[in-house]
């Protein structure tokens, strides 16, 4: 059995479809022991409660400083041993601690097709509002493993979206979201729990 712990910054479409895989079969071998969120507002913590998963708040905010944060995240991660942290909207840095420690057991979905528009300040609707400005006729969603530089962890799966001329930055972030992120993820989270991805040299190979 796969566990999991979803950390999330905002409305939780990215978690809905994990949890509705997990319930549907479509992801098997595979429980979401928590969900963390820095936001105490997150409609994403609703969404996990009402699915009767524990939802939890842990915000920089209520911390002292950075390190004492890092700290209590850390120490929040913990408790439940995950055996995979997906990143679903989660808007805070990881430490890096953490991040060693996990190594190519942490994911992170990004709205774009990784190398574009990623990187620090791409985020939200900054992304696609890149995307347009450049004019590009294809963007799409990656899920990626997370190391400690930004966007930059193997890529795992990539979707394409075709960008339409009429588009505003709302509605190809819908798009995205429709046709790439909430297949991807859920469809990664599956693999994984199969055993069925590895890192070698930087890069995901997929086995049958
Ligand atoms: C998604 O676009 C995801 O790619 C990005 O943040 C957004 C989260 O949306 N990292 P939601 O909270 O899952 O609805």
């Amino acid at each position: 059995m796969l566990k999991i712990v979803v950390c999330v910054s905002g409305g939780g479409t990215n978690l809905q479809a994990i949890i509705d895989g997990v319930a549907r079969g479509s992801i098997v071998n595979t429980k979401i022991v928590k969900v963390i969120s820095n936001n105490q507002g997150a409609y994403a913590l609703t969404r996990a409660r009402d699915a009767g998963i524990e939802a939890v708040c842990v915000s920089p905010k209520d911390y002292e400083n950075r390190a004492d944060f890092n700290q209590a995240f850390i120490q929040e991660i913990g408790k439940d041993e995950p055996d995979l942290i997906v990143l679903a909207g989660f808007l805070v840095t990881l430490p890096a601690e953490l991040i060693r420690s996990y190594g190519n057991r942490i994911i992170n979905i990004h709205p774009s097709l990784i190398p574009s528009f990623c990187g620090t300040g791409y985020y939200g609707l900054k992304v696609h509002e890149a995307a347009l400005a450049r004019g590009v006729k294809i963007t799409g969603a990656t899920v990626h493993f997370v190391d400690e530089g930004m966007d930059t962890g193997p890529i795992i799966m990539q979707k394409a979206v075709a960008v339409k001329e009429e588009d505003t930055p709302e509605t190809l972030q819908k798009r995205v979201m429709e046709e790439a992120e909430w297949l991807i993820l859920p469809w990664c989270i599956n693999l994984i729990a199969g055993g069925k991805v590895k890192v070698e040299q930087g890069r995901v190979l997929i086995s049958e």
